[in-house]
């Protein structure tokens, strides 16, 4: 069976000496090799205010923490998404107001996200699902109209782009996650890119106790209370050798998804997801709105290939008290996509294989 999802660990002769190296060299904590990654990671994304951290959690949380949202706030965001999204927001004790998605994207309409900004919006949370890239000309617009900070969820979305630029250069906060399932993993891991040098120093601070790295442990003096949120120098190794394998992991993803864009395309009984104006994205899923989906997920399951949705929409968990809340084209767009495989692990053979399967119906 093709599966949706297999993590990339790159090959034994290469990831293994330096696991070894570091693993038995005395310093295992976050350190050289966590800043190299952050460094390295920074180069690539083209962004120098990049803080790892132990997972996209973390990011989304600090991201949180830096605006300053707290009981009594609203933040926007969208139902479609994995649960840390929101968990995040319910956790600094701010209200999760879910805005409707864009029928033909899933991904949050601006036009929703406006409707729903009340005097307490303290924050706009956008996620690009599945790697494809929100509509941030319209929301930075609405944005900066109303002076309200947008948080980019990019846990799925390492390496999709924005104006011909990386995601991770656009907004005050960006996150991305590391962990098992995604483009690039660290087994688990996180990183939070940010815009700003204040913002950077009191990230650092906040994902270890408050310390300051920089100043001796004695004479240390914690300001404000933070969290033990920072990468160590093992995941980060994973990770400083997961970037030399770029080719064979996350462009690869990128590489399948422009092919099946190409041949998906014009097939009776799917419709394509319109990608928003200047962004490309990075395929973690392929995606897209599927006629009679229950006999497509069998169909292609007796051809040997894993189709299906993800993530139960947020709005169903009581903890976010939404379950009144109208999604109107949440509700289309939930019984009308599906995720196909898309990742590393197909060769030609498979990739073939999915687009025949797929063109002989269902
Ligand atoms: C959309 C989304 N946001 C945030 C996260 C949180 O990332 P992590 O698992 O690294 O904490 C995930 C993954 O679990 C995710 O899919």
């Amino acid at each position: 069976m093709i599966p949706l999802i297999k993590p990339f660990i790159p090959k034994q002769e290469d990831l293994m000496p330096r696991l070894s190296e570091i693993l038995y060299s005395g310093y295992i904590a976050e350190g050289d090799a966590t800043y190299k990654f952050e460094e390295e990671l920074g180069k690539l994304i083209g962004n120098p205010y990049c803080i790892s951290l132990n997972s996209g959690t973390a990011a989304l949380h600090i991201a949180l923490l830096l605006i300053g949202i707290e009981k009594g706030d609203e933040v926007i965001s969208t139902a479609l998404t994995a649960e840390p999204t929101n968990t995040t927001i319910a956790l600094t004790g701010a209200k999760v107001v879910f805005a409707d998605v864009d029928v033909n994207t899933g991904l949050l309409s601006p036009e929703s996200i406006e409707a729903n900004i009340t005097e307490k919006t303290k924050a706009i949370m956008v996620v690009h699902y599945a790697g494809m890239v929100c509509d941030m000309d319209k929301i930075n617009q609405i944005a900066q109209k109303h002076n309200i900070p947008v948080i980019e969820d990019a846990a799925h979305a390492f390496l999709a782009k924005y104006n011909g630029k990386y995601v991770g250069n656009n907004s005050k906060y960006t996150c991305f996650s590391f962990q098992a399932i995604k483009h690039l993993t660290t087994i688990d891991g996180g990183l939070l890119c940010l815009n700003n040098e204040a913002d950077y120093l009191r990230a650092k601070k906040l994902r270890w106790f408050g310390l300051d790295k920089k100043v001796a442990r004695l004479d240390n003096n914690i300001t404000e209370a933070g969290y033990k949120y920072h990468m160590n120098n093992v995941n980060a190794t994973v990770g400083l050798v997961q970037l030399e394998n770029l080719n064979l992991n996350v462009f690869k993803y990128i590489e399948n998804g422009i092919y099946f864009d190409k041949h998906f395309s014009g097939v009776s009984g799917i419709t394509m997801i319109p990608y928003s104006a200047n962004t490309e994205p990075s395929y973690w899923l392929y995606t897209f709105k599927v006629e009679k989906r229950e006999a497509f997920i069998k169909m292609m399951e007796a051809n040997g290939i894993t189709a299906s949705p993800l993530h139960l929409r947020n709005d169903r968990h009581a903890v976010f008290n939404a379950l009144n809340k109208q999604l109107p084209n949440l509700d289309k767009f939930y019984t009308e996509f599906v995720h196909t495989p898309c990742g590393w692990w197909l060769n030609e053979y498979d990739k073939e294989k999915i687009v025949n399967a797929v063109k002989k119906g269902w």
